[in-house]
C-alpha cells in the first residue's frame, strides 16, 4: 500500500530535486551507531532556505531523534515555523520506501500540510505524498488538524 505517486526524480521540480540533494548530504551525517540505518531530512522554509536534519540516536534507546524532527527543530529554532514542502532519503525497507514515523508525522502535522517527497538513496524514483495523507484525522489543540 503506498500513500502517494511514484515519480521519476528528474520529473520533480528543480527546488524539489534540491531538497532531495540536501537530504542525501545531511544523510551523511546521521549519528546511527545502534540502528546503522541513515536517514537525511530537508525541509523548504517559507524563505526559501533549506532546513536539513539526521537521525542522532542515543544510547538510552528513546533520547534519539529522527531526521525529519532534527530538521524542523533546527528551523524553528532559526525563527522559520512555515514550510512548503519536505523530502525524506533513506534506503527502502523490503521493496517499500522509508516514510516518517508516527511521532514525525505528527509533529509535521503541527506545521500544516505540505507536500512530502520519499526517495532511496539511488534517487531515481521518488514518492510524492503529503503531511495529511500520511497523518488523516491528526489531533490538534484547535480540533482535527485535516478533515
Ligand atoms: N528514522 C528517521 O530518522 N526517520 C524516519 O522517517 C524513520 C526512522 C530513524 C530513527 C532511528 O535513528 C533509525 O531511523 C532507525 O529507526
Amino acid at each position: 500500500m503506498t500513500a502517494g505517486t511514484m515519480v521519476d526524480f528528474e520529473d520533480v521540480d528543480k527546488d524539489i530535486q534540491e531538497l532531495l540533494h540536501e537530504s542525501i548530504n545531511v544523510r551523511q551525517r546521521a549519528y546511527c551507531p545502534y540502528s546503522k540505518f541513515q536517514v537525511g531530512a530537508a525541509l523548504r522554509c517559507q524563505d526559501g532556505t533549506i532546513s536539513t536534519g539526521c537521525n542522532v540516536e542515543n544510547a538510552s534507546f528513546p533520547a534519539g531523534v529522527c531526521a525529519e524532527r532534527a530538521a524542523i527543530s533546527k528551523a524553528i529554532s532559526e525563527g522559520k515555523a512555515k514550510f512548503s514542502a519536505i523530502a525524506v532519503v533513506a534506503k527502502s525497507v523490503n521493496g517499500a520506501v522509508t516514510s516518517p514515523c508516527g511521532v514525525c508525522r505528527q509533529m509535521l502535522a503541527e506545521f500544516g500540510d505540505m507536500p512530502v517527497y520519499l526517495a532511496p538513496p539511488d534517487m531515481k524514483k521518488v514518492l510524492k505524498t503529503s503531511v495529511r495523507d500520511l497523518l488523516p484525522f491528526s489531533f490538534g489543540l484547535n480540533g482535527v488538524m485535516f478533515d
